[in-house]
């Protein structure tokens, strides 16, 4: 079998290919490099032994795709390709909404005309909005806070309107919640542009040296310690799931969604704790303000997808804070 992979040169993506290779499915990478680094490809040579097919395209360029699609057949697309940043979502919405929005509509366009008819798409806890309860199931209700929150929203809406008017399509959103850790070679994972936005990352580049100290945003959130509570789940474990997803809905149609979590809640000072508990150093860190639009605590109920894919994560923290200081020590430019 082969897949095309958008934004298979990213963070997610391309651990995901890794998860597919070792599955016997083919990936053929489709990314504009906007925000990842040709080296990606070395680097799952390295790991899987193995070149991946690499187009440097567009989701957005349907010329592009009508050819892609003509010339290779796909037995689904797995949709990585987004940008992700919640605070730059707020200054740019045009933008977010043009590439995400807009440039998942053209690549459902390419593959109605060439008859691909499965798409996984990468969305988000972040369709929950502020949570009304928890741990968080599929049928909480859908909202947003934020314009990149709005596009996978957006997004989410359109797929299933898509598999409404066709009952050939079939279309499967996992909603993740927080993607860490690093593929366990320590070749392969996340370099953030810039100051790290997420948590892990920027621990990351405290322990290395590049930053002085993490800020912990909020003591004072109605949690075990004060700080923010999240469901930080292994990259690996992230990338079997979507694995998981496609194999285990082969004759299926319709929309589906499904969390991928852990289940399991662990706060910034447990995060901060583990970390140096990985890297065998204090981390530096100092108490600072909330962090305007967070919420104090986010967990999943990830049985739908134990039921339904036979999937459930198998790495604990300490495999994530393990395998992002490998990383972040072997890599720490990035790649
Ligand atoms: P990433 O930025 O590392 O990867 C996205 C990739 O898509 C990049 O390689 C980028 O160059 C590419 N891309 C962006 N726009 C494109 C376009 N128009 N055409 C072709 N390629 C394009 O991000 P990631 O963390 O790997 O996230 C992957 C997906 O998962 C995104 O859809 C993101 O919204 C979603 N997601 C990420 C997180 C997270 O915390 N990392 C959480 C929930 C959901
Ligand atoms: N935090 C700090 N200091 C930092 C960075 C983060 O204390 O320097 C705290 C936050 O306040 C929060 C926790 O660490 O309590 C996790 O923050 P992240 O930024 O790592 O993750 P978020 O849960 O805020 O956001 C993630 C994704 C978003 C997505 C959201 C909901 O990054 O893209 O989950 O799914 F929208």
């Amino acid at each position: 079998m082969k897949v095309l992979v958008t934004g298979g040169l990213g963070y997610i993506g391309s651990h995901t290919c890794i998860a597919l290779h070792n599955a016997g499915i083919t990936p053929v990478i489709l990314d504009n490099l906007s925000n990842s680094s040709i080296h990606v490809l070395q680097q799952l040579h390295k790991i899987c032994g193995q070149t991946f097919s690499f187009i440097e395209g567009d989701i957005r360029d349907q010329h592009q795709l009508e050819q892609i699609f003509k010339q290779q057949s796909f037995d689904a697309v797995f949709h990585f390709a987004a940008l992700k940043a919640v605070g730059e979502s707020c200054q740019q919405p045009r933008r977010y909404y043009e590439n995400n929005v807009c440039g998942t509509v053209t690549l459902l366009d390419a593959m109605y005309n060439n008859d691909v008819t499965r798409i996984i798409f990468s969305s988000s806890a972040t369709v929950y909005g502020e949570p009304q309860y928890l741990p968080i199931d599929e049928q909480h209700p859908i909202s947003a806070t934020n314009p990149y929150g709005w596009s996978k929203v957006m997004v989410e809406q359109i797929l299933a309107d898509n598999c409404q008017s066709d009952s050939q399509q079939l279309a499967i959103s996992l909603r993740y919640f927080n993607p860490v850790g690093a593929h366990s070679s320590g070749l392969l994972g996340e370099s953030p542009n810039g100051i790290p936005n997420n948590l892990m990352p920027y621990i990351a580049q405290t322990a290395v040296g590049k930053r002085a100290k993490v800020s912990v945003f909020g003591d004072d959130y109605d949690t075990n310690d004060g700080t923010g509570v999240r469901d930080y789940i292994h990259v690996m474990d992230l990338a079997e799931g979507h694995v998981a997803a496609f194999t285990n809905h082969q004759q299926d149609s319709g929309f589906l969604a499904y969390n991928l979590g852990t289940g399991q809640g662990y706060s910034v000072l447990e995060i901060i704790a583990a970390f140096s508990k990985a890297s065998r150093q204090q981390i530096p860190f100092q108490m600072a303000p909330r962090r305007q639009g967070d919420i104090a605590c986010n967990y999943a109920d990830a049985n739908l997808a134990k039921a339904k894919l036979g999937w459930q994560t198998k790495l604990t923290i300490n495999d994530m804070t393990r395998d992002t200081w490998r990383w972040q020590q072997n890599y720490p430019q990035g790649l």
